[in-house]
């Protein structure tokens, strides 16, 4: 198990293992690994010869400086996970090494049209941008022939297919099944910070959506209709706030007025329960 600091380093390693013909899996990461972040490491160490990760908190795309400081850091566990799940190398840079002009003002962004703007990226202004920056380093830092995303993140997963094709940037994205608990919550580094009042409350977010999920396959075809049985579950829980519960076409995230028989729909939501928030989402398909 390698650990690396330094993109020239990173970049002497990976050129002589692509220099010997074996392909490289990328899986970027915040770190604090759970069972969501193993599955894309399993995935990747099991399609490509090496696979690297990335554990890196990235400031840019904290708008809430409480947010960035209270975000879980134990780096020798996540090495020590990531090498059990197969990862050949961890790459762990400190800021400077990936903003060298510094994190408060980055000497250039990558900036998201329409899509950075919509859903999380207006409950989290800037959000999308310091997402597709930092993914733009990591992609150019590793080199990699696949990337791997989880469709947890399903706004960040279409936000980095489309860098990806804007910038012709010669990596195949791939995108994993969402990791949830034995009830249903999906796996996230937040749901440590969430106390057992306010972890059962947060189920909410995934109800709402199975009902969503409900609505369709019992035959409703207006969004309206789908978003009916939502303002109930958010009133059964008062300790939630819901930001956002949508039923969107699922490759642009474009608002719906019908939903297409035979076609396919992406239900997502987001909520605040006990100072955390969450976000989730499902596919469905139309009968
Ligand atoms: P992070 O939240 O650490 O997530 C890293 C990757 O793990 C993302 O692709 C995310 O979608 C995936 N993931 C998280 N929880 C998952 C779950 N329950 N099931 C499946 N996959 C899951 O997302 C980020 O970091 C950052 O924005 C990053 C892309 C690293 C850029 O900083």
């Amino acid at each position: 198990m390698r650990e690396v600091r330094e993109v020239g380093a990173l970049r002497a390693w990976l050129g002589a293992e692509r220099a010997a013909g074996r392909r490289v899996g990328f899986v970027p990461t915040m770190g604090a690994l759970h069972e969501g972040h193993l599955s894309l490491i399993r995935r990747a160490a099991a399609e490509t010869e090496v696979c690297v990760i990335s554990v890196f908190v990235n400031p840019l795309q904290f708008e809430d400086p409480a947010d960035l400081a209270a975000y879980p850091r134990r780096l020798a566990a996540d090495v020590e996970a990531a090498a059990e799940a197969g990862a050949a190398g961890v790459f762990h840079p400190p800021v400077e090494e990936l903003y060298p002009s510094g994190a408060e003002q980055p000497a250039l962004w990558v900036e998201v049209g329409a899509l950075g703007q919509d859903l999380e990226g207006a409950w989290r202004p800037g959000h999308f941008r310091g997402v597709a920056t930092v993914v733009t380093k990591l992609l150019g830092a590793v080199g990699p022939c696949r990337a791997y995303f989880g469709e947890k993140d399903y706004q960040q997963l279409l936000v980095v297919r489309q860098l990806v094709r804007e910038l012709l940037l010669p990596v195949e994205v791939v995108g994993c099944p969402t990791v949830r608990e034995p009830d249903g919550l999906a796996r996230s580094s937040r749901n440590e910070r969430l106390d057992p009042a306010a972890r059962a409350a947060g189920l909410a977010l995934y109800r709402a959506l199975r009902a969503g999920e409900a609505a369709i396959e019992a035959g409703a075809t207006s969004p309206e209709a789908v978003e009916a049985p939502w303002a109930e579950v958010a009133a059964s829980e008062p300790a939630v706030r819901v930001d956002y519960l949508v039923v969107r076409d699922p490759a642009t995230l474009a608002p719906l007025r019908t939903l297409p028989a035979g076609g396919e729909v992406r239900l997502l939501g987001a909520l605040r329960v006990g100072g955390v928030r969450l976000i989730d989402n499902l596919a469905a398909t139309v009968p």
